[in-house]
């Protein structure tokens, strides 16, 4: 019997909701595998916690959250209580501290859904975008001086090493061969000569290792257009860092909305746990009214699973959603009336 110890961090807002369904969803997913027990454990972390403790997470979390075998996020944030990048630091601190260099986020459009693109369905619409997620334009790296004088300025400097573009890369390529075998990488090298140029470099280095990937390069700006007029022309879009947090909620869009979109944040070598959590925030216009769509909660629970080495537990998961939204239950992001819950149980019905 193999037990998971998975920690639970719902966060703010419709966190909390969705990820109850996620929860549910996985655990019964589990029940139907001989050999898999999930244990769960819920950290009170956020907004809630901050006005108890003045502070949304205790100071060691990094260390409360290290021995578990993954983490289930649901959304931080609560910008009319506090500022976003406060809520969202210890976020980005565990992707850092945990080396999670990996950020996968399938834009897959289901079967019985409608795109906002006219003309382009489930066949059309089916890439990944992996984000480089560990360093990049998201290192605390700057200062603000000056302050508060009409000569203020603030800089803010990204970090790109050779190692981290071209682990991100390769991890990128692999993950081609099972994908239209065809690798887009994006930068803007164009503009940005130092750094999205060690990009075009190491991209042009790996290349002829991988003879049977067709690999090509796009500027950012160009990359949105494309996704929109030819999402069929993506396999797998590697990323820089903030580049793939831009792409990714085009991709969720592109593939019915970020109701549904899922996300890993994943350290392939596993010297960590890696996190796994919905490509939404925490959507504080919709919190506590039971409506939100948990599907991007539970497809994000399926690839944990699936990083885990539980595949066939993942499939269960996965078909359950993909008979779910072919039925056409639907959640109201999806037209329908149905609450996080009924959605979920929805689900839950089709976990066989
Ligand atoms: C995401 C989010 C985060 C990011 C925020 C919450 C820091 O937008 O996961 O896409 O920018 O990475
Ligand atoms: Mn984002």
């Amino acid at each position: 019997m193999t037990t998971l110890k998975i920690a639970a961090y719902p966060g703010d807002g419709i966190g909390p909701e969705v990820t109850a369904e996620a929860m549910r969803v996985l655990s019964a997913a589990a029940r139907l595998e001989p050999e898999l027990h999930l244990e769960f454990t819920t950290l009170p972390w956020g907004i809630e916690y901050w006005k108890q403790h003045g502070r949304c997470v205790p100071e060691n979390f990094l260390s409360i959250v290290r021995p578990f075998d993954a983490i289930l996020l649901g959304a931080v944030g609560w910008p009319a209580l506090l500022p976003d990048h406060e809520t969202l630091w210890p976020l980005v601190q565990i992707r850092q501290a945990f080396d999670q260099y990996a950020c996968m986020r399938p834009a897959k459009l289901y079967r019985g859904l409608k795109s906002v693109l006219a003309g382009k369905g489930p066949a059309e619409i089916d890439f990944v975008v992996l984000r480089e997620n560990s360093e990049g334009e998201y290192v605390d790296n700057g200062g603000r001086l000056k302050r508060g004088t009409p000569d203020e300025f603030a800089v803010q400097t990204a970090v790109h090493t050779r190692k981290g573009v071209e682990r991100i890369l390769r991890y990128g390529f692999e993950m081609a061969r099972k994908r239209r075998k065809k690798l887009t990488m994006v930068t803007k090298s164009n503009a940005q000569r130092h750094a999205y140029v060690l990009w075009d470099d190491i991209l042009a280095e790996l290349a002829p290792q991988y003879p049977d990937i067709e690999s090509e390069r796009q500027h950012c700006d160009a990359c949105a257009m494309n996704m929109v007029r030819w999402p069929e022309k993506f396999g797998v879009v590697v990323a820089s860092n903030l580049f793939g947090d831009l792409l990714t909620d085009l991709g969720g869009v592109l593939a019915g909305g970020l109701g549904l979109a899922p996300s890993t944040n994943t350290n392939p070598e596993r010297n960590f746990p890696s996190m796994f959590e919905p490509v939404h925030g925490s959507a504080p216009d919709i919190a506590g009214k039971g409506i939100a769509n948990p599907i991007a909660a539970i497809l994000s629970g399926a690839m944990l699973l699936d990083h885990l080495d539980h595949p066939a537990a993942a499939a269960r998961i996965r078909t359950a959603v993909e008979e779910t939204l072919l039925s056409g239950a639907a959640t109201p992001d999806l037209g329908g009336k149905l609450t996080t819950e009924q959605m979920g149980s929805a689900v839950l019905a089709n976990v066989t």
